[in-house]
């Protein structure tokens, strides 16, 4: 059976650089309090009104991992894009992805699982190549937060956490037997879908109506994303290394021999929990939160794309890549690179 291995991998992230202390200057915050909870020192921030669009960050890191595989767009047999900041409510960055690359008329699957969609979208893309369906699989997430955050003081326990940018890989078949995929895992528990969500536009708000009447009843909370920080933390602690021991079991490997674990850039204070837990020395877990905030979908790829332009893995080296979020949703890619 064929194996899934990823043969180029690309990040961009947009040039302005948004301090903590830039955000004290719009909200009741400051660079103590963030540092001190999250680990964050600053994030990218298009802001409202840049006219860049999630698919245009998702096109430049994609261009790159294409080209770094070696491989031009008609190479490409299917597109996975995950975001939960689309350029539209439908049709999904998928499509416009597609056009921007100049793909031909391929497959566009949008995954809607936020932080967690990277990985399930690598999931997804292992899937069909051991198959045989696909040999060559681009994998984008991407985000534009900042078009849609609450700046003021009200939206702070949220707002100061989260940055835009975009990471991308090729997934490609490949017959070698020590290098690839291992295992995935995927998760999820909707019964805390409200603990970390963004409700407009939504059909449980009626969202056209609401939209159209006359002194229309949204509240900021409904059209902001709302999260409950702490509920959030508490399960993404248990639920880091739950993924990651099943991402090990039966897997013929052990903790102990990986090379690098790239947690989903959630919060520095969530990796360093679950590192503790894992008894995992300070080498083997990339962090680069501190620059970027949490970038949702793309968090791992623009991590994974960092630590190997870092030298921080070599072919032949065990990673693993775990995530989680809104959904809830959360789940592991283990793989030898
Ligand atoms: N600056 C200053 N003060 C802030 C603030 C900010 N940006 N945001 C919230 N506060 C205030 C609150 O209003 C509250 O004040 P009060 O005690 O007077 O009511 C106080 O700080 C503590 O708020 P709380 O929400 O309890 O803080 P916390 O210690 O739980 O930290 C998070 C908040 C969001 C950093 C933390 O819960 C967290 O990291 N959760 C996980 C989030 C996450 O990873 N999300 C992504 C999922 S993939």
């Amino acid at each position: 059976m064929k194996k899934s291995i990823i043969t180029g991998i690309g990040h961009y992230v947009p040039g302005n650089i948004v301090s903590n202390d830039d955000l004290a200057k719009v909200m009741d915050t400051n660079d103590e309090w963030i540092q001190e909870r999250t680990g964050i020192k600053e994030r990218r921030h298009l802001g409202k009104h840049s006219g860049v669009t999630t698919s245009d960050l998702g096109t430049k890191a994609a261009e790159i991992a294409i080209r770094n595989a070696g491989l031009t767009a008609k190479d490409i047999d299917f597109i996975l894009f995950a975001t939960l900041s689309p350029d539209y409510y439908f049709p999904g960055c998928g499509v416009l992805l597609q056009k921007n690359l100049g793909c031909d008329t391929i497959g566009a699957l949008d995954v809607r699982n936020q932080c967690s969609g990277f990985v399930y979208a690598l999931s997804t893309a292992d899937a069909y190549i051991r198959s045989g369906m696909y040999k060559n699989v681009l994998v984008v997430g991407a985000e534009n937060h900042s078009f849609g955050l609450d700046m003021s003081t009200r939206g702070r326990g949220v707002s100061v956490i989260f940055g835009d940018g975009a990471g991308a890989v090729v997934v490609s078949a490949s017959d070698d037997e020590n290098s690839g995929i291992i295992s995935t895992n995927m998760h999820s528990e909707g019964e805390f879908a409200e603990e970390l969500a963004v409700q407009f536009p939504g059909t449980k708000l009626g969202w056209s109506d609401v939209m159209l009447e006359e002194g229309n009843t949204l509240t900021p909370e409904q059209i902001y994303p709302y999260m409950n920080g702490n509920f959030v933390f508490k399960h993404a602690v248990t639920r880091f290394p739950e993924s990651i021991r099943e991402a090990f079991e039966n897997s013929g490997e052990s903790i102990e021999d990986l090379k690098l674990f790239i947690p989903h850039q959630a919060n520095l204070r969530i990796s360093q929990f679950v590192q503790r837990q894992l008894g995992l020395r300070d080498d083997q877990v990339f962090n680069n939160i501190q620059k970027y905030g949490n970038t949702t979908a793309a968090s791992i790829p623009i991590a994974l794309s960092e630590a190997y332009a870092e030298g921080r893995f070599q072919k032949g080296d065990l990673i693993c890549m775990t995530a989680f979020g809104s959904g809830f949703t959360w789940g592991s890619v283990l793989m030898r690179w």
